[in-house]
């Protein structure tokens, strides 16, 4: 976080705040590798069709079309990009979720009920967990490399971070169990369902790559 110009780094949490989880590619691209972009030129105007095709094994292929399409430039027709710009796209859902529940946490130990301020601070810890496992993941990505054996133990690794990111978001959503119905808590547990959606399809897309790579 602290490497981001502070200035456009609010503005993107608000925009994306605003936009509830339909992010514009612009601000995806300060959160993911921007050597990709170097290579955009190869393909103007991008491959959306391969997006398109490659989310159709995800669980929300719409949502994984709207919030990948628009980086068709940097992805062009590779299947490790795309995971792996996939995952940038989570892992900033999952530090804007992270920071927003923070919040909420902050303001709860003064005032809310006391299931719904351990309810919060519990989802901070575990979604905290949870964007330095997806944080992992993109750097594996970043740093692929090899073949065979060697690149099936880094993609198990990625898998593996990706599936326990999940495992958090979703135990976030279980510690709100007991607490009472309410405006904080469908406000949490909805914007959760949103980071656990871009993650599970994240998983799906890296899911998809291993597959290919590992078959012949
Ligand atoms: C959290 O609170 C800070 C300070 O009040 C604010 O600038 C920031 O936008 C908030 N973040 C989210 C994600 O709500």
């Amino acid at each position: 976080m602290k490497t981001q110009r502070p200035l456009s780094l609010l503005s993107i949490l608000f925009s994306a705040f605003l936009l509830h989880f339909h992010p514009t590619p612009t601000a995806g691209y300060y959160f993911y590798d921007t050597s990709a972009t170097t290579t955009d030129t190869a393909t103007a105007g991008g491959d959306t069709n391969f997006i398109r095709t490659s989310c159709e094994i995800t669980l929300y292929p719409d949502l994984c079309y709207t919030s990948l399409s628009g980086y068709a430039n940097a992805v062009q027709q590779d299947p490790a990009r795309l995971a792996r710009i996939a995952i940038s796209v989570s892992l900033s859902k999952a530090k804007h979720m992270a920071a927003y529940v923070s919040n909420l946490s902050r303001k709860a130990d003064y005032g809310a009920p006391p299931r719904a301020a351990a309810a919060l601070h519990d989802c901070f810890t575990v979604f905290g967990d949870a964007v330095d496992q997806i944080r992992g993941s993109l750097k594996q990505m970043r740093r692929l490399g090899g073949s065979g054996d060697s690149l099936r133990f880094q993609m198990s690794n990625v898998q593996t971070w990706m599936s326990a990111a999940l495992t958090n978001e979703d135990t976030c959503t279980d510690g709100f169990e007991d607490v009472p119905d309410g405006p904080l808590k469908s406000d949490v547990l909805d914007g959760v369902a949103k980071v656990e959606e871009v993650t599970s399809n994240a998983l799906a897309l890296v899911n998809s790559y291993v597959a290919k790579v590992t078959t012949p």
